[in-house]
């Protein structure tokens, strides 16, 4: 096409209201909710990129696959299709749904970790670090190392060289599995390359380790590969991923994101014993093995969705809308992870606002700031979520980075809604320097950032 603009490609079928509350109502709305934007409701928030998961709009095709849903308990047709559909993008055998990514989680670290273990990934996102745990093991974060302002094409590598190094000082016998988060969340939603992705799969032969995908932004993974690793430039998404896919043993995957659904997940793998003992805690836990904790209908919105989300005009245009609101706040100058990533673009409040020591939580003054002056919802990924309060009321232990995380839900905002997040966050970062930090006056003892309460920092 001779023309720049990367459209949206869809029309828009069905709309639901945005509510616009003034300035005074999200004051009073702050404070209601003890400056913790978790605590808003929906209706006080303008644009909500608190998170990309479950919160896309789904398409004609997948609301007429939900009315030929088929809600039989055992073997419905829906059933069939989704399995259809995932053995054709994954190639693996045996496929297990689940109502959510950290239920297919759950039931794979509970029938392959024990205590004592360590599950090497290149960057665990919270719930998988905690279903380690859980089982007492060690979750063991091995992406290479890089700062927020680097560019580099594949940010969420793992080290190859440590994860060998930690094979050897632990013991292959130790190690149950090692896990690929494509694309790698927590790390500021950078890709993996297919390169690296073969390496450590060498690694993983070498010693006779199971290799997993965390799956759920694979389509997105994929087409990073496509723009940025020689020899993809020519093949399709969906080639890419059933490469990606052929490269490990199995995944776990929450639809919420690249299954184009708002409720879904699945665990997928080769191995004929593991599954037969993933089935029976499936059947403990979330349902009967046809549907897994989900409805028929649910079953046939991820086998459609898993079609979508591998078309070249939905990928260009899903990466290019968050490349694009990074590009509107690099050029004024705001701080954010370098490159963008592919579901959020992560502000780096530690860059922006020097002046707010981690102990009163930087990166949740600026996500309270952008909400009171746009009423944009972001995520605080900082000293509140993974700090640790320090011994006998000492200042918080820091986390490494002190990050906002604006995630982009799929087919849902317009270019004009992401222009007006880019005016709000230019602005904000402009008054920077009169933004002042909080404490916290309540909090629970473990994942305190859903339901910690705060105050402002007197001047
Ligand atoms: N793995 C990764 C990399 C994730 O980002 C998530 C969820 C999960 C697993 C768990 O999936 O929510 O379906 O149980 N991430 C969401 C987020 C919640 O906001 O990043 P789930």
């Amino acid at each position: 096409m001779p023309y720049r603009t990367i459209i949206e490609p869809f029309r828009i079928h069905t709309i639901q209201a945005i509510d616009l509350p003034t300035v005074e109502e999200r004051e009073e709305a702050l404070q209601g909710a003890g400056y913790n934007l978790f605590g808003l409701h929906a209706d006080q928030v303008i644009i909500d990129l608190l998170t990309d998961s479950g919160t896309g709009a789904m398409s004609s095709e997948q609301w007429a696959g939900m009315m030929r849903g088929d809600e039989s308990y055992a073997g419905s047709r829906s059933f069939y299709r989704f399995e259809r559909a995932v053995k054709d993008l994954t190639g693996y055998t045996e496929v297990i749904p689940t109502h959510q990514g950290r239920a297919a989680e759950k039931i794979l670290f509970t029938v392959m970790v024990s205590e004592g273990d360590v599950v090497p990934n290149n960057t665990h996102f919270d719930t998988t670090r905690a279903n380690v745990e859980y089982q007492g093991g060690e979750a063991l974060d091995l992406v290479e190392p890089s700062s927020p302002s680097e560019i580099l094409p594949f940010k969420g590598n793992m080290d190859v060289d440590a994860l060998r190094a930690t094979i050897k000082e632990v013991g292959a016998e130790r190690i149950p599995l090692v896990v690929m988060t494509v694309t790698n969340n927590s790390g500021g939603g950078q890709p993996v390359s297919m390169q690296n992705l073969r390496e450590v799969r060498a690694v993983c032969d070498e010693y006779g380790i199971p290799l997993f995908l965390d799956a759920c932004r694979f389509a997105e993974n994929a087409w990073f590969i496509k723009l940025r690793e020689v020899g993809y430039a020519d093949r399709t998404p969906k080639e890419i991923a059933q490469e990606m896919f052929s490269l490990a043993d199995g995944c776990t995957m929450s639809a919420k994101k690249d299954g184009l659904v708002n409720i879904g997940g699945f665990l997928a793998l080769n191995n004929h014993d593991l599954s037969l003992q993933a089935r029976n805690l499936l059947i403990l836990t979330e349902g009967f093995p046809t549907y897994g904790g989900l409805a028929g209908y649910d079953l046939e919105a991820l086998a459609q969705g898993l079609e979508e989300v591998v078309d070249e005009d939905y990928l260009r245009y899903r990466i290019r809308s968050t490349e694009y609101l990074a590009d509107r706040v690099v050029d004024a100058g705001v701080p954010i992870v370098q490159p963008a990533g592919g579901h959020a673009v992560y502000l780096d409040a530690k860059a922006l606002l020097p002046h707010i020591p981690a102990h009163q939580y930087p990166a949740q003054a600026l996500a309270v700031e952008l909400y009171r002056n746009g009423g944009v919802r972001g995520v605080e990924i900082g000293t509140v979520m993974f700090g640790r309060p320090g011994p006998d009321g000492a200042p918080d232990q820091a986390a490494p980075m002190e990050l906002v995380r604006l995630a982009i839900p799929r087919r849902t905002y317009t270019q004009s809604h992401i222009d007006y997040v880019a005016e709000v966050v230019i602005d904000v970062a402009a008054g920077a320097e009169s933004i002042r930090g909080y404490r916290i006056v309540e909090q629970a003892p473990w994942l305190r950032h859903f339901t910690a309460r705060f105050e402002p920092v007197a001047e």
